[in-house]
């Protein structure tokens, strides 16, 4: 049978309606409205006040941990600025409205700048935030982060410790909202492909 033009109209018509209303269904980002971040105040590695607000409009990859962690923080810092970078490179332009943030949860130790050094090694745009204890323990009850120092009983302050802490590289939106955690122990490309998928 032979289409008729009623038919190449209405397939027209159709063709029309779905490009008006968009191509593939939005896809939410995994964090979407769940209750992680907030307002900050906290000092950077040059001795700065620095507010969540000072970002606002950039896209933020924030990761929790301390400079003198010896193994996990070095390596998912690592691995998340060498997606970071990997991105700047693929694109540039986008990769200057996210803003990377290391906050310390140890800021006994993690002066401004014990961070100016340490954040330094990993990628010249990350910055480092420090504070009050009162202030860490603010900002990490409010991205869900654990942590305790291990401190040798009696006090030997010579001694040194350890701090637990949970691991999440967050990626969170230029609002200050959260969108998704960066997977820290994959390769460059597909960290990099995370931050491309829901920073476009
Ligand atoms: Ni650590």
């Amino acid at each position: 049978m032979n289409k008729t033009p009623a038919f190449l109209f209405a397939l027209a018509l159709s063709a029309a309606l779905s490009a008006c209303s968009g191509t593939a269904p939005r896809q939410e980002p995994p964090l979407e409205g769940a209750r992680i971040g907030g307002a900050f105040s906290l000092t950077d590695q040059d001795g700065q006040t620095v507010s969540d607000t000072d970002f606002a409009g950039k896209h933020r990859i924030i990761y929790f941990g301390y400079s003198f962690c010896p193994d996990v923080c070095p390596i998912d810092l690592q691995k998340i600025a060498a997606g970071f970078a990997l991105f700047e490179k693929q694109q540039p332009e986008r990769a200057a409205k996210i803003q990377p943030i290391f906050i310390t949860i140890d800021p006994e130790r993690d002066t401004p700048a014990v961070l100016k050094q340490y954040v330094s090694a990993f990628h010249p745009r990350l910055i480092g935030l420090t504070g009050t204890p009162e202030q860490i323990k603010a900002v990490a009850d409010a991205y869900l982060v654990m942590y305790k120092a291990q401190k040798p009983e009696g006090g030997d302050e010579g001694a040194g410790y350890l701090v637990d802490h949970s691991r999440q590289a967050y990626l969170m939106g230029p609002k200050g909202e959260p969108i998704a955690l960066l997977p820290y122990d994959e390769s460059p490309e597909k960290i990099a492909a995370e931050i491309d998928k829901w920073t476009a």
